[in-house]
């Protein structure tokens, strides 16, 4: 139905551009079905004209120079991004999208720390191939553009929509590479951004579906079927009780829907007994805020406040797909924060894992109580490194908005690898204090070892972080707090409204250059 419904789309654009033969001559109905994405960079001071790319200008050649033609006399220049749409120049191709590249120089902008190109590519190929779904075709050939890494990154994230849930759904256009170039680059970028892809739809997902059980059987289904290496525990709440996870458990308690501390492994080693890098995250599939309730606007969102679970998940997935030669646990601790007769109330006083006691003055501040247990456990597995992805504050938000993860951490040697991975992603990171000065202001609690609550309303994601400090003893740990990069709304060009799956590249890049690094 879907593919009839995209053929006559065709048809009538064709006919209504008056674009007559190709229908008439014969044409399968197969041939009218693909689009073509092509790429042309912004004039450079040398050059008369912009620069097709090589995929481009192959294509104007076959089509004895027309599209250079129709470019010239359809306007100015194409910007970085833009896009404009030709039909009937070639019976392949009835639809080609020419989408502008920006310089062909772009490279890494150390202003804003991300390499400009790959952006440029990822924005242009993200609405070339939106073009193309709204043309109702169900393929596209997309030009490499250079890189085709980001090329297949941009289509795939571009192209992404959640309508699991709508009877009327979008075009599943599937992307190819265009002409013989660097497929394996290609593949890589799919792969990633499929991962943030798995990620968006964790989050995005209402959460009367994306209860914690459900997302501990997608990411095990996920896992399993990446890789052969790997084990999943979906920890019950008797295991929660058994490990004295009282922190993780007052929050949960308040809820009916049943938590899941979900562990994950991908065994890439060789070396099996080689020790783990330990991810966290923070698992809440709905954060009402509790006794302490959130207002109504907006709560909706926080049916993603399991981002923090849903992007290091996604990023193992990943991992296990590379099939990364090193050893990955994922820890998630899952489960709703809800005002109940069970639920934690202000002033109550916890115990977590490690001993330390607890006092929950605001219990909207929950995420922070489940991580402290997951953390504990995450240090049993003697790991490299332990790195937690947290929506963790709106006051993280405020500081740095959409524009970067805040990284809390108390290694510069963590910071460098991951500010380096998120340069090539464009998924960027910025590093955030963890001072003294505000571990004092989480430590001075009347009733217990320490609050869960900052004693000044002012830099509260600095304050959470000195909070979670107090349940690390590891000395390469990484705290990113991505309640800012949580959402997008259109920030961000090659991803649509909505929730962001940010930033699961650039834990997958992490990954993927520490495997490099210690092999
Ligand atoms: N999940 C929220 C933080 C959040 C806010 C994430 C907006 C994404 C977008 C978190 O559990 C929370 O409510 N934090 C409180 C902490 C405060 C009570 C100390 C906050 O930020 O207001
Ligand atoms: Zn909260
Ligand atoms: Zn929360």
């Amino acid at each position: 139905m879907g593919v009839e419904v995209s053929v006559m789309g065709v048809g009538v654009a064709l006919r209504r551009l008056g674009v007559r033969g190709l229908w008439d001559r014969g044409l399968s109905t197969a041939d009218m079905t693909k689009g073509l994405v092509l790429g042309i960079y912004a004039k450079d001071k040398d050059d008369d004209l912009p620069q097709f790319t090589s995929a481009g200008e192959s294509f104007n050649k076959l089509v004895s120079g027309k599209l250079r033609e129709m470019l010239n006399i359809s306007g100015p220049p194409l910007k970085a991004g833009k896009t404009r749409t030709f039909y009937g120049l070639h019976q392949d191709f009835p639809s080609v999208v020419v989408v502008g590249l920006g310089k062909r120089s772009a490279g890494v902008d150390d202003q804003e720390n991300w390499h400009e190109g790959k952006e440029n590519i990822r924005a242009a190929v993200a609405a070339g191939c939106r073009q193309v779904q709204d043309l109702e075709l169900p393929s596209v050939e997309v030009d490499p553009c250079g890189d085709a890494q980001a090329a297949a990154e941009g289509a795939v994230l571009g192209l992404y929509e959640y309508d699991d849930l709508k009877q009327k759904k979008k075009v599943a256009v599937s992307a190819k590479l265009h002409g013989s170039g660097d497929l394996e680059a290609w593949e890589k970028g799919v792969l990633f951004a499929s991962g943030q892809n798995l990620a968006r739809h964790l989050m995005e997902s209402p959460a009367n579906e994306m209860t914690p059980t459900r997302f501990a059987e997608i990411i095990e289904k996920n896992l399993k079927s990446a890789s052969s290496k790997t084990k999943v525990h979906i920890r019950p709440k008797s295991w929660i009780e058994e490990q004295e996870m009282g922190s993780f458990l007052s929050v949960a308690k308040g809820s009916e829907e049943p938590p899941v501390f979900l562990e994950i492994h991908y065994m890439g080693s060789p070396n099996a007994t080689e020790a783990p890098l330990v991810f966290v995250g923070k698992g809440i599939t709905f954060d009402s805020g509790g006794i302490s309730i959130k207002a109504s606007a907006n709560m909706d969102l926080m049916r993603a406040d399991m981002g923090g679970a849903a992007t290091i998940c996604s990023a193992i997935v990943s991992a296990a797909k590379l099939n990364l030669p090193i050893n990955i646990i994922g820890l998630a601790p899952l489960c709703e924060n809800m005002p109940s007769g069970k639920a934690n109330k202000p002033g109550d006083v916890v115990r977590a894992r490690n001993g330390k006691t607890i006092q929950v003055d605001n219990t909207d501040a929950e995420g922070r109580l489940i991580l402290a247990d997951a953390l504990c456990y995450a240090h049993t597995f003697n790991p490299k490194v332990i790195i937690n992805a947290a929506t963790l504050t709106g006051a993280m938000d405020v500081a740095l908005g959409s524009g970067a993860t805040g990284v809390f951490t108390n290694s510069s040697w963590l910071w460098n690898k991951l500010f380096e991975a998120s340069v090539e992603t464009g998924d960027r990171v910025w590093r955030m204090p963890l001072f003294e000065h505000y571990t004092r202001q989480v430590i001075d609690c009347q009733l217990a070892d320490v609050n869960n609550l900052g004693k000044y309303r002012s830099a509260g994601a600095c304050t959470a972080a000195a909070f979670l400090r107090e349940f690390v003893t590891h000395t390469k740990w990484a705290h990113l707090d991505i309640a800012g990069v949580m959402t997008n709304k259109d920030e961000i060009p090659y991803l649509r409204k909505g929730m962001s799956g940010r930033p699961t590249r650039t834990l997958i890049e992490f990954l993927l250059r520490f495997s490099k690094d210690s092999s």
